[in-house]
């Protein structure tokens, strides 16, 4: 039993999901689901950066959301590398700013980007909204 269990983690079958409602304490409940995805894959040096990416993201989402509007987060291995996908239902998309000097926002995808290998933007046929999607680095 115990190296059935042992195969299994090695495999990483998991999508460690949230369906969160959007409002600001949903970024919270994110941080902590991709801490506990880092935990069980061992990436405890990407961990603190896969939290700045989920927090960027899922704040993003809360705010183009209506009030209590539907959030999704998914967090799994490809590879062996980590990806990070919140879904949002808001038609609008990101857009990839270049912050002004006097600007205080604009800057969240930018250090999204910094930390990734790569982040784009989805649409899911039949569903509204998108997703955007990062992959770190294990
Ligand atoms: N999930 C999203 N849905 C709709 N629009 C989005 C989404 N994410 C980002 N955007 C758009 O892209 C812009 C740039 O996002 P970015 O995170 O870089 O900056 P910001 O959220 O405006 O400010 P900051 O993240 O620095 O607080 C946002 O202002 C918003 O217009
Ligand atoms: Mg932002």
């Amino acid at each position: 039993m115990g190296s059935m269990v042992a195969r299994v983690r090695r495999q990483n079958p998991f999508i460690f999901t949230l369906a969160l409602r959007a409002q600001d304490a949903a970024v919270v409940l994110a941080r902590d689901l991709v801490a506990m995805a880092f935990d069980e894959w061992e990436l405890a040096e990407i961990s603190y950066d896969g939290r700045i990416v989920i927090s960027e993201l899922v704040t993003n989402a809360v705010r183009a959301c209506k009030p209590d509007g539907d959030i999704t987060v998914r967090v799994y291995l490809e590879e062996g590398d980590p990806v990070l996908e919140v879904w949002d239902e808001s038609p609008l998309l990101p857009e990839f700013q270049v912050a002004g000097v006097d600007d205080i926002r604009g800057r969240g995808l930018f250090i999204v980007r910094s930390l990734v290998k790569d982040l784009v933007v989805l649409r899911v046929s039949g569903a509204p909204g998108k997703v955007v999607r990062a992959v770190m680095s294990r």
